[in-house]
């Protein structure tokens, strides 16, 4: 193990927080030298080990500021628990990567940081959608090669999607997100598969094919599908919005591909093990005109042999929330949960929204409350009544 640098911000500070990467922004750290913390940053774009983060959570710890690439699982909870934290602040709003029932166990709260990425990784999830339709990698590459003599009839012909049938797998924030920019962007039908149907989505999808009748044109539909095979084999674009659990594993593998349309677009923004990659590498190399878009990977930072020599594959490196707004946002909602459980503060009624995690993000003094704790209910905290998130709560 090399020996690593730690920048450390007021050294003074009487509450120990260790944060296991440099975060973006400024008002992070503010937060938290506000708060008498003394901050211990990781130096290094390495991913720490269990061992490297063991040992910097030392025998006194407060808090920890940790990534979604790092195994916060059973084990490493334990150790800063019993190194006497009082939180576990990811800078995310997956977890995946943590044992949250461990944490719960332990009665440790953990942290995360929704409501500033949803708009963001949306974005990033139609962006690839449309340059796998499209095949902008291809063309970009063809361009750099010098490969381009001039315009033919049938060079790099893509996938319209105009009035096209659009599939999200999971309708939580991120997928009705997805789903509103391509509905009202390109009038396509929408088809989605949740274990819990989405009322407001599907409201929102009537309003929309209400105002284009009154604009004199057909509507859009919505429905919610009953299986996953019949979402798969109906939609010209299937993007997966769900979390990774054990459940939902590969849930997409080769049957569900072979389920899909010849000629559909596969996006993935979410987590890479919901995708059997080497199955997809199977999938787009017997069917040329199939194609992805895909932000995550099954063993990130790597990917399955053979993914980068497809054209038909468009590949970025887990992009979804990368906005200076979201990742400054994300580092200050992250720094606001560990103020608030150090403070002794309730939980945010429900940061899930850009509206409900802005009074975090404005200027000034933040709300005394922790923006997002995955596990409140479980461990009884105390939570600001819904609706009452104003000046009087912040008292
Ligand atoms: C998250 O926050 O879970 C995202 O994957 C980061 O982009």
């Amino acid at each position: 193990m090399t020996q690593r640098d730690w920048q450390i911000e007021n050294p003074g500070g009487s509450r120990r927080v260790v944060v296991t990467k440099e975060l973006p922004g400024k008002r992070w750290l503010q937060l938290l030298t506000g708060a008498d913390c003394r901050v211990e940053i990781a130096q290094g774009e390495d991913i720490l080990t269990a061992d490297e983060i063991r040992a910097a959570c030392g025998e006194h710890i407060d808090a920890a500021i940790g990534q979604l690439t790092e195994p916060w699982g059973a084990v490493l909870l334990e150790a800063l628990s019993a190194a006497g934290a009082s939180i576990y602040s990811q800078f995310a709003v997956g977890y995946d990567n943590v044992d949250v029932a461990a944490a719960t166990r332990l009665r440790l709260p953990v942290g995360n940081t929704p409501g500033v990425l949803t708009e963001t990784t949306a974005q990033l999830a139609v962006a690839l959608t449309f340059a796998a339709a499209r095949r902008i990698a291809e063309g970009d590459r063809m361009m750099r090669a010098g490969a381009y003599h001039g315009w033919l009839p049938s060079m790099l012909l893509g996938s319209l999607l105009y009035r096209g049938t659009l599939g999200i797998v999971g309708a939580g924030r991120i997928g009705a997100a997805y789903a509103r920019m391509m509905v009202e962007g390109h009038k396509m039908d929408l088809v989605y598969y949740d274990v819990r149907p989405n009322e407001e989505l599907e409201g929102y999808m009537a309003d929309y094919a209400d105002f284009l009748v009154a604009h004199g044109e057909r509507p859009v539909t919505c429905r919610r599908a009953e299986t996953l095979p019949d979402l798969l084999g109906a939609c010209d674009v299937v993007s997966i919005h769900a979390a990774l659990t054990a459940e939902t594993h590969h849930l997409i593998g080769a049957p569900e591909l072979a389920a899909m349309k010849e000629e559909a677009v596969l996006v993935n923004a979410s987590r890479g093990p919901l995708v059997d990659e080497a199955a997809l590498v199977e999938r787009c190399r017997a069917h040329p005109r199939f194609r992805a878009g895909l932000d995550v990977y099954e063993n990130e930072p790597a990917m399955a042999l053979g993914l980068e020599e497809l054209d038909n594959v468009v590949i970025v490196p887990h992009l979804g929330s990368a906005t200076t707004f979201t990742r400054e946002g994300m580092a200050t909602l992250a720094a606001a949960n560990v103020v608030a459980i150090l403070s002794g503060w309730p939980v945010w009624p429900a940061a899930a929204s850009l509206e409900n995690a802005l009074p975090f993000l404005n200027d000034g003094e933040p709300p005394r409350a922790a923006p997002s704790i995955v596990n409140a209910s479980d461990l009884g905290l105390p939570r600001l009544a819904v609706g009452r998130s104003t000046k009087e709560d912040q008292q």
